[in-house]
């Protein structure tokens, strides 16, 4: 790495130790990645995750008179007003998420608590060189709105937020960023959840490639959220922070421009039948369901009115949480939506993630998603139990109490 005077002084700790230490984690991934030198970011958001190791970092870097020159925006953590009554949590859980709000807010983040900041309040334009953390922002980011961004850990973006900077590597560079292998699909999905399936189906075979996806034809332009549930999932599976989808994002106007000089090393190709495959591997038995969670990444305002419309005034009886962003509930409660869903028996939360020990609770009861994401998360921690189905379906086990 080609390191500036300014950058050389910082790694020798001339701008003290927290300066020091996200420069040479910076330093130490560019070299890492083959990387020539740093160039400056104009955006950073942070997969805040109020675990113990990222929690840490961020009291280092503090602790060593950093905070950001880029302000970053940051990941939910969990909501502790409003869920601490409903949870058991244990009292070294509070404290760690006190303990990482505190030390977020004294490096100087955006306390946004949301992870579709590339929807709200963080988003680029076409061609910003920026450093997101967060599977579900990269492949948006890169992919929808053609800003640049690696897959950056919680702990490389935060260093990016205090330097200003991030090594020039991956997909920062126009020929990484061109397609290496073709999807066909036969089909078009009907919603998002149709994009999820299909964005985990995709990751789950193409691993950290840069897939080009080609539809017989493309009636209508996918809604964002689509998009946002097929890279979710796409990046949660496999490691694609990057997608092309040929007629629909930026840089694919063409199959020829997605590929640009590379050669495709192979082409896969999709059915609905494979959609239907996924879905079953990824449940268990239908039965008696125990809780509804959605919002894995954060519902927008659209998607809480898709909920509403489907309920149509009728009752759930089981727990029902949909996880969305600060502003998503306060439009939602300005518009009235919150309250006709609260109604309904389902309650919007903020600020929090399924990957956190608040919802433990549910444990060992079986819970029902439209997201493999959640799914897979709830797993990592060890909690067995849940189908994936549809929004509609999913409404539906909520009223009835079973699949
Ligand atoms: Fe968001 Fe947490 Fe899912 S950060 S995407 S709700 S795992």
């Amino acid at each position: 790495m080609n390191l500036s005077m300014e950058e050389k002084d910082i790694i020798e700790g001339k701008k003290g130790k927290g300066m020091k230490k996200a420069m040479g984690l910076l330093n130490a991934v560019g070299k890492a990645f083959d990387a020539e030198y740093l160039v400056k970011v104009s955006r950073t958001h942070v997969a805040l995750s109020a675990q113990e190791g990222d929690t840490y970092w961020c009291e280092l870097l503090v602790d060593g008179g950093a905070t950001c020159c880029v302000p970053c925006t940051t990941n939910p953590g969990w909501d502790v007003c409003s869920l601490s009554p409903y949870y058991a949590v244990t009292q070294d859980e509070l404290s760690l998420v006190h303990r990482t709000y505190d030390v977020y807010k004294r490096i100087g983040a955006v306390m946004s608590l949301n992870c579709t900041p590339e929807l709200e309040l963080n988003v680029p334009s076409f061609g910003e060189i920026i450093a997101f953390s967060e599977s579900s922002a990269t492949p948006y980011v890169n992919s929808v709105l053609g800003a640049r961004s690696n897959r950056e850990s919680s702990v490389s973006a935060l260093a990016s937020a205090i330097i200003g900077k991030t090594p020039l590597y991956g997909l920062l560079l126009d020929e990484n960023r061109l397609g290496t292998l073709q999807v066909n699909i036969n089909f078009i999905p009907s919603e998002a959840y149709d994009w999820g399936l299909l964005g985990w189906y995709v990751g789950m075979h193409v691993g950290n490639e840069v897939p080009v996806l080609q539809f017989p034809d493309f009636p209508a332009q996918p809604r964002p959220e689509d998009l946002l549930y097929f890279g979710a999932e796409a990046n949660t599976s496999g490691a694609v922070p990057m997608f092309h989808i040929v007629g629909v994002t930026p840089e694919a106007p063409t199959l020829e421009t997605a590929f640009g000089t590379n050669i495709a090393k192979s082409t896969l190709n999709i059915t609905t039948k494979d959609l239907a495959e996924i879905e079953r591997k990824l449940s268990d038995e239908p039965g008696d369901i125990n809780m509804v969670m959605l919002g894995c990444p954060h519902y927008t305002y659209g998607q809480v009115c898709e909920i509403e419309n489907l309920l149509a005034g009728r009752q759930v009886i089981i727990p029902f949480w949909v996880l969305v962003s600060d502003t998503t509930l306060t439009i939602a409660k300005r518009s009235g939506k919150q309250q006709s869903l609260e109604l309904s028996g389902v309650n919007l939360v903020a600020g929090t993630c399924v990957d956190q020990p608040c919802f433990k609770s549910f444990e060992d009861g079986m819970f029902i998603t439209d997201s493999p994401k959640a799914a897979y998360y709830r797993e990592g921690r060890g909690q067995k139990g849940f189908l994936v189905r549809r929004l509609s379906d999913c409404i539906e086990a909520a009223i009835k109490g079973r699949v």
